[in-house]
């Protein structure tokens, strides 16, 4: 048990479904809080993370969206995004694959420029300095309306290169995946690659699923464990080899458990089935304690450890370079 504690902490890593904004913990909230000149509901780093004891989407995102009232200025995306990567990094993460909510920093009057610049200088420090490689992927909110998604998307042209991917994320209810097919075929006619979150336990989880399969084209499925219910659908997703990001310690807090068993059905389907950590800051598990809690959960052995690996790197939309140097690495473990 030690060791195969030991094998997880130590394997090479990928991450497919992290939300910048999710990473930023209390400490940092308090120090850019503090240099920005805003004011935070709890006077403590204790009390903020008692704050913390969400119980379904709507609440977490409710101290989601507060906390990003932080980020103000470039300096503060670069902070934020470069204290995640080093401690992924520390983590064994090699490749990471970030979310980020341009709408949540415009809708408060911080401009695009500052976002996406902060986080893009701290991407290229952690590629020289730490090894870790990462892409982009820019996130709608869709409880906002889809011509508000339609005008973020065109201002980010012109960092096109920059961004590998769109996905959709924030409340669902009522925010079916069609509501942004318009945006989501020009964000495709544009070159990016697509995915959207289809959160667990979600009043018609499997339309949506079955909508982004099929109206949308999507490339990925972030969440998506209800696919299950509809066994025509998974055989699609294993048929198109598509990835689907599955967060075990975030369910716990938005859902009634890590839906570990879920994830042993859709791994024993031979769907690409991955282990990542949403946001970790606010559920308190980067990837390798999500991880390590399906390994747990699951008995899972070192050979059905790697196979989540290797999913998650071939779902990836990594370089075919960092593609393979990551599987190489796998290889040494057997
Ligand atoms: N925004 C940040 N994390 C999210 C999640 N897990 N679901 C929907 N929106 C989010
Ligand atoms: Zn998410």
């Amino acid at each position: 048990m030690a060791d195969l504690e030991e094998f997880v902490r130590s394997m090479p890593k990928c991450e497919l479904h992290l939300h910048i904004e999710g990473t930023l913990e209390p400490e940092l909230k308090f120090r850019l809080a503090a240099r920005n000149g805003v004011e935070l509901p709890y006077r403590t780093v204790e009390e903020a993370r008692a704050a913390y004891d969400f119980h379904d989407l709507t609440s977490f995102l409710v101290g989601y969206y507060q906390g990003m009232s932080v980020l103000v200025t470039e300096p503060d995306f670069y902070e934020l995004a470069y204290a995640y990567f080093e401690r992924a990094a520390a983590e064994g993460v090699k490749h990471a694959e970030i979310f980020f909510d341009p709408q949540g920093h415009t809708s408060r009057g911080v401009e695009f420029a500052t976002v996406i610049k902060g986080l893009r200088r701290a991407q290229l420090d952690a590629r020289r300095v730490l090894g870790l490689h990462s892409q982009l992927i820019m996130c709608f909110l869709r409880d906002f309306q889809a011509e508000y998604a339609m005008a973020t998307l065109l201002e980010s042209l012109p960092y096109k290169d920059w961004i590998t991917g769109v996905g959709l994320d924030s409340d669902e209810r009522g925010n079916p995946p069609e509501k942004f097919a318009a945006v989501f075929a020009r964000a495709r006619a544009e070159g990016y690659l697509l995915t959207m979150h289809c959160d667990v336990d979600q009043e018609n989880s499997v339309e949506h699923i079955r909508q982004c399969l099929e109206d949308i084209g999507v490339d990925r499925i972030d969440h998506g464990v209800n696919i299950l219910e509809n066994p025509a659908l998974v055989e699609e997703v294993r048929r198109r080899g598509l990835g689907v990001t599955v967060c075990p310690v975030s369910n716990r807090f938005v859902t009634d458990g890590t839906k570990s068993a879920e994830l042993k059905r859709l791994l024993d389907a031979g769907v690409r089935v991955t282990v990542n950590s949403d946001d970790p800051a606010y559920f308190t598990a980067y990837v390798t304690e999500n991880l390590l809690t399906v390994q747990r959960e699951l008995d899972l052995d070192p050979k059905q450890l790697v196979a989540l690996q290797r999913n998650a790197i071939e779902a990836s939309w990594a370089p075919p370079a960092v593609r393979q140097a990551f599987l190489d690495e796998l290889a040494t473990l057997g």
